[in-house]
C-alpha cells in the first residue's frame, strides 16, 4: 500500500487540532533515548494510536507518542519511539512521521540512534556525528523513496552527496568541544536486523568504510531530503561490535539500553546547544 499527500495531511489535521505550535524542527529519538523528549517543555503529548496512518513501535525502549513543545525555546516536534522495517513494517509506513513533519512546515529533521561501533577507535558511550552513509537496506530496493513520485513532496531522483548538513554538522562539534564531549564522526550503515551482524559480517563494514552500524534512521533521512530538509543525525555507540567466532561474547539489546542511559546527558548537551544556534 503506498501513502499520498491526502493521508499525510490528515494526520497532520490531527496534530494541528490539539496544537498550534509552530514546529520547525523534528526530532527522531532512537532506542533508549526517548527519555530525551521528557524535557521538552509546555509539552503536548499525542500517542500514535491517535494519529491515523502512524507506525506503533512493537520494541522494548521504543516508546509510542508525538511530543510537541519547546526545546531552548525553539517549538520542535518529536518523534518518541521509532517503527522499523524489522517489525513488519513497510518503509514508507515506518517514514509516515516524517511526512506529516513536512507537512507541518518542518524544515530541519535531527535524527538519533543506538548503533554498533564499527570503528575500534570507538568506546560504548561515544556519540558519533554521521557525516554519510551506506544503506544496504535502500540498495537492496526497500526504500521509502520507491514507488509514485508526487513532485509537491520532492523530486523524483534525490541526490545525497550534501545529506547531513554541513553547517548543523560544525555546530555539533563546535557544541560538543564547548562541553568537553568527545564527539565521533562517521559512517553510518543501516542494516535491516532484527538479527545483529555475524563476525564475518561485522569485518566485511569495516572493509568497506563502515564507522557505525544500527537498523534505522537513514528511511527517515532520505525522506527528509526528499522534502527538502537540514538534516543532522547522532548515533550513540552502545555496544563495541563483535568480529571473531567462538569468543564467549553476544550482542543484546539490553546492554543497547544500558549504554543509552550514559548517552542521553552527552546528547541533551549536543541538542540543546544546536537549536540554540538555529534561532
Ligand atoms: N548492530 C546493529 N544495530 C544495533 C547495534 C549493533 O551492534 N547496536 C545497536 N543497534
Amino acid at each position: 500500500m503506498s501513502f499520498t499527500r491526502a493521508d499525510y495531511e490528515k494526520a497532520a489535521a490531527v496534530i494541528r487540532n490539539r496544537t498550534d505550535l509552530p514546529v520547525k524542527v523534528g526530532l527522531v529519538l532512537g532506542s533508549g533515548l526517548n527519555v530525551l523528549a521528557d524535557v521538552l517543555e509546555e509539552r503536548v503529548e499525542i500517542p500514535y494510536k491517535d494519529i491515523p496512518g502512524f507506525p506503533q513501535s512493537t520494541v522494548e525502549g521504543h516508546a509510542g507518542e508525538l511530543v510537541l513543545g519547546r526545546l531552548e525555546g525553539m517549538p520542535v516536534i518529536t518523534q518518541k519511539g521509532r517503527a522499523h522495517l524489522y517489525e513488519g513494517y513497510s518503509a514508507q509506513q515506518i517514514t509516515f512521521p516524517i511526512r506529516v513533519m513536512q507537512m507541518l512546515g518542518v524544515n530541519t529533521l535531527i535524527l538519533t540512534n543506538a548503533a554498533g561501533g564499527l570503528n575500534t577507535n570507538f568506546r560504548v558511550g561515544d556519540v558519533m556525528l554521521i557525516v554519510d552513509h551506506i544503506n544496504f537496506v535502500g540498495m537492496g530496493g526497500n526504500n521509502p523513496l520507491m514507488g509514485p513520485n508526487d513532485p509537491s513532496l520532492g523530486v523524483r531522483f534525490v541526490g545525497l552527496a550534501q545529506t547531513y548538513d554541513r553547517h548543523l554538522r560544525a555546530q555539533a562539534v563546535k557544541v560538543a568541544a564547548e562541553n568537553n564531549i568527545n564527539l565521533q564522526q562517521g559512517v553510518y550503515v543501516c542494516l535491516s536486523g532484527p538479527q545483529f551482524e555475524s563476525p564475518a559480517e561485522i569485518r566485511m563494514l569495516r572493509t568497506i568504510g563502515g564507522d557505525a552500524v544500527g537498523m534505522s534512521t537513514v528511511h527517515e533521512v532520505l525522506v527528509g531530503r526528499h522534502a527538502g530538509m537540514r538534516v543532522l543525525a547522532f548515533s550513540g555507540i552502545t555496544n563495541e561490535c563483535i568480529d571473531q567466532i567462538d569468543t564467549e561474547l553476544e550482542t543484546n539489546h539490553e546492554e543497547v539500553l544500558d549504554a543509552s542511559r550514559i548517552l542521553v546527558p552527552k546528547l541533551e548537551t549536543i541538542l540543546r546547544g544546536v537549536l540554540r544556534s538555529l534561532q
